[in-house]
């Protein structure tokens, strides 16, 4: 489990990575995915994300928790439960999330996108694989956030999986003596306070909801779909 500015490239190498960043973007690709949009294309930079309108994508932008101008979506989850954007191919880039995955994309071996709202269907998928997995938590501006490290201990419980990593140990203890009220514990989470401070509260709640999902979400060509 390490930041993305952390990683070294040989250590992503031949790896199956994870990404996840629990407020909002890998919730919000998972739920997209799950509800029906055809794939995700994750951007880094705005305006190269704004160019796909024009080849017929929608557009969803955010920075710093907040809908980017000219975007057709910001990054809540809750804008694709109800599958009114089943069948689109959504362009994303988020402060974040999107990031992430532009730095391990090119090494790893299989790049999945983790949430809680998937966690045991990825858990299970995962469980059958020799290769060793790296779990990627996107943060905050290359900060390390407390979501993130609970859903690394979670999945790692999950997987059931021996390993000799203090880090992983030290998150697998945080999400043992939080799981039972992740919101709780999370509202004075930077991030929660964020997305609170933006009258957000409902994304908070939803992106902590367990196995809403059975769907896996993988990266093919670039492009994010359901396995
Ligand atoms: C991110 O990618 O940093 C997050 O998803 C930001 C957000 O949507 O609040």
């Amino acid at each position: 489990c390490l930041s993305p500015e952390l990683i070294h490239l040989h250590q992503i190498k031949g790896k199956i990575v994870v990404v996840v960043d629990i407020f909002r973007a890998s919730s919000t690709m998972v739920t997209a995915l799950a509800n029906g949009v055809q794939c995700i294309l994750p951007v880094r930079d705005l305006e190269q994300c704004r160019a796909y309108k024009k080849e017929g994508w929608k557009i969803a932008g955010e920075r710093n928790g907040q809908q980017a101008d000219g975007f057709d979506l910001g990054n809540s989850p809750l804008a694709y439960t109800n599958r009114q954007l089943s069948g689109e191919k959504i362009a994303m880039t988020t402060t974040n999330g999107t990031r992430a995955i532009s730095l391990v994309q090119n090494e790893a071996s299989e790049v999945l996108i983790g949430a809680f709202l998937n966690i045991n269907a990825l858990a299970n998928y995962l469980k059958a694989m020799n290769n060793d997995i790296l779990v990627v938590c996107a943060g905050w501006k290359g900060r390390f956030n407390v979501e993130d490290a609970l859903f690394a201990g979670a999945f790692s419980m999950a997987i059931g999986r021996k390993h000799e990593c203090d880090a992983t140990l030290a998150m697998e203890a945080l999400f043992q003596s939080s799981k039972n009220n992740l919101a709780g514990f999370l509202q004075k989470a930077s991030h929660a306070k964020r997305l609170q401070n933006h009258h957000l509260e409902k994304d908070i709640d939803f992106c902590l909801t367990l196995n809403q999902y059975d769907e896996i979400v993988f990266l093919q060509n670039n492009l994010l779909k359901l396995k």
